[in-house]
């Protein structure tokens, strides 16, 4: 079953496109010759926009600088991958990790973009996302792309991106402006940092304001 991105989202991507060559642009200069492989998408509330910059990435990479990327759903909590792409749940993240089954890649119908959904529930997501079996899984998705992207969960509310932090190459904070306050933002980045988490950006989503680029120097 072959994935197709939701109208909804293509039309978002589109209209922040412009954004989104400068992310990605930081993104491919960031990969320290390959070293920065496998991004992990949190923030620090729900609903901040994670899904939506973690397809957006996986987007740019994929389709603008033809890079062959994974798109994993590590929301366990509230996934929406399957939606979005209109494919089946499962299998998917969870069953990869508990060798249940072994291939669970699904292609989309973007050239080089391929999606792992979330997979069966787990009685606890925390645990599943601490173990060597989840860090496993990704060194071994990580040899097959040149990009993985995982969307998470938010730090505040469940354990699972504290925990799982030290595990990715770089992780990227998205802050939705206007919601968030810089102190929440700056604990939350303490405790990915103390969690053994390598910070390597934040996106401000949803900005209402847009500021133009001859001013930047004058504010
Ligand atoms: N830049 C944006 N412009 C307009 N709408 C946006 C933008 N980013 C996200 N949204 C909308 O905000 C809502 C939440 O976005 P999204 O699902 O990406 O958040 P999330 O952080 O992944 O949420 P959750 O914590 O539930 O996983 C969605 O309806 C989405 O379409
Ligand atoms: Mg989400």
């Amino acid at each position: 079953m072959t994935g197709i991105l939701s109208p909804d989202i293509k039309k978002l991507i589109e209209k922040n496109s412009r954004e989104l060559s400068e992310i990605e642009g930081n993104l491919l200069g960031t990969s320290h010759d390959g070293q920065i492989r496998v991004f992990f998408i949190t923030s620090c509330n729900a609903s901040e926009g994670k899904t939506v910059t973690a397809i957006s990435l996986a987007y740019a990479l994929s389709q603008n600088a033809r890079r062959k990327v994974l798109l994993i759903d590590g929301n366990l909590h509230t996934p929406r991958l399957h939606e979005i792409f209109s494919i089946e749940a499962g299998p998917g993240l969870t069953d990869l990790c508990c060798g249940k089954v072994r291939d669970v890649e699904r292609d989309t119908e973007l050239q080089d973009l391929y999606v792992i959904t979330h997979g069966s529930p787990v009685e606890n997501t925390a645990d599943l996302f601490r173990s060597e079996d989840f860090k496993t899984a990704l060194d071994n998705l990580k040899k097959n792309f040149d990009y993985v992207i995982v969307d998470g969960c938010p730090v505040i509310g469940s354990s699972d991106a504290l925990v799982s932090a030290k595990y990715f190459d770089g992780i990227i904070l998205v802050v939705e402006c206007e919601k968030t306050t810089w102190e929440i933002a700056e604990t939350v980045q303490n405790k990915l940092k103390i969690s053994g988490g390598n910070i390597i950006g934040a996106v401000l989503n949803k900005r209402k304001y847009y500021i133009p680029r001859f001013l930047y120097g004058k504010i």
